[in-house]
């Protein structure tokens, strides 16, 4: 098998090293030597081994029938899209770490690997190291999967952590996450979930078999997490996480991204930092949790090399992977049953009264020198939650508890 890598950078260059450092077992895994024929990249690497295989055309590899997968690590939506696309049509099967690549265009780009009786792999697309898509489509589908939650961003999970753990305000723990290179200047696609929302948009297309459109995932951040939002959680028994979460509830599937109350004893509670992890619920598999490195060069780089391993084992064939060609209607969040962290900036004792009982809380909570107070609603649809919420102008802030 000979591959060509798109994009040098972090992850393309982990493959390369992986794939030489790695040959003698690789070569046993798949019966069939591996190897690079190209590395195409915008820039050059003087000094670099790859100097004598880079290339900066992608016709260079398009026209070379001794090519028989493209490894897409380059990122983005624009040229990585064209690349992987003309590379199928022309013959090559594709692999790729590139989320938003996948989210956007996998239908058409698995439904060409279809037709052509090729591959299109995308483990390292979700979770980085964490093999999940894999486990997902090949060892669980001997049951439905009722339940996907994951906390599959890295950067925003150690934000979260260090307000949680030392009590700092988000634009404090932000600027360490920008000096430490996880979090980038623009920061976006982090912080407001947008990232979380890719990965669970191409979970939930696996898990339910049909397109998930990331535009329909209602997606809310972490921006408006308050130092004390985190102290109240504590005190309650809970952590603040940002979630990403497919459910099926009789037949209705939702799915959404919020930052969500998670209770001390859920699986996810104890994932802190950096780390990922996702939890599923399947009904004949009971309850899984993947754990791992949700980024980094050879974490995320053994997970497409994974891909490259069962691509070159199955020349011809489409391994059954991905999901119909088909879009999923999601159910309207508004709907879903959940119980509510609502926090209040006024402790007046007739607000207290008239909000337990409006909410149908057990309890109310207050924390020494601090203003206000909050309460965990009794279940109701989020519709009710706003319909009563309406009468309340003293809420400060509301965040889903994880059920
Ligand atoms: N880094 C991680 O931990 C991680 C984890 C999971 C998934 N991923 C995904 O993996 C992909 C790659 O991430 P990365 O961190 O490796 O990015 P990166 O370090 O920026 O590497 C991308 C490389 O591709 C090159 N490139 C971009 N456009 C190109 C084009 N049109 N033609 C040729 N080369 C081009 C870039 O060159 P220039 O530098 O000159 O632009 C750069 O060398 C992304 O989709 C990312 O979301 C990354």
């Amino acid at each position: 098998m000979k591959a060509a890598v798109l994009g040098y950078g972090t992850i393309g260059s982990g493959v390369v090293e992986i794939l030489e450092q790695k040959k003698e077992l690789i070569t046993r895994e798949t019966g069939e030597e591996v190897s690079v024929k190209y590395v195409l990249d915008l820039r050059d690497f003087p000094g670099d081994p790859v100097e004598k295989i880079l290339v900066h055309d992608f016709d260079t590899i398009l026209n070379d029938p001794e090519v028989g997968l493209v490894v897409e690590t380059m990122g983005g939506t624009g040229a990585a899209y064209t690349f992987v696309k003309s590379a199928l049509l022309a013959g090559k099967s594709a692999c790729t770490s590139n989320k938003a690549l996948v989210a956007k265009y996998g239908s058409e780009l698995l439904a060409i690997a279809r037709e052509k009786k090729l591959n299109f792999q995308f483990e390292a697309s979700v979770g980085g190291g964490i093999p999940i898509i894999r486990p997902l489509y090949s060892c669980m589908t001997a049951g439905n999967i009722t339940e996907i939650t994951g906390i599959l961003n890295g950067t925003t999970n150690f934000m979260l952590s260090k307000m949680d753990l030392e009590g700092r305000a988000y634009e404090d723990v932000l600027k360490e996450a920008q000096a430490l290179g996880y979090a980038e200047r623009d920061p976006s696609a982090d912080v407001e979930g947008y990232d979380a929302c890719r990965k669970i948009a191409i979970l939930s297309s696996i898990a339910f078999g049909k397109f998930v459109d990331f535009e329909q995932i209602e997606t809310r951040g972490i921006t408006d997490i308050t130092k004390d939002d985190m102290a109240f959680a504590r005190k309650m028994g809970y952590a603040i996480k940002l979630l990403g979460s497919c459910k099926n509830v009789d037949g209705k599937i939702y799915a959404s991204v919020s930052p969500k109350f998670l209770p001390t004893g859920h699986p996810l509670y104890p994932v802190s930092g950096v780390f990922n992890a996702v939890y599923v619920k399947g009904d004949m598999s009971g309850d899984l949790m993947f754990y791992g490195s949700g980024a980094g060069k050879l974490p995320t780089a053994s997970a497409v090399v994974a891909d490259v391993v069962e691509i070159t084992r199955n020349p011809g064939r489409t391994v059954f992977a991905g999901w119909a060609d088909e879009t999923l209607a999601l159910s309207e969040n508004t709907g879903a049953e959940n119980q509510y962290f609502v926090r209040f900036n006024a402790a007046d004792q007739s607000v207290e009264e008239a909000a337990a009982a409006a909410f149908g809380a057990e309890e109310i909570t207050k924390i020494d020198h601090e203003p206000g107070f909050a309460l965990l609603t009794a279940k109701m649809t989020r519709a009710e939650y706003e319909e009563k919420a309406a009468a309340f102008s003293q809420i400060a802030q509301m965040i889903p508890v994880q059920g």
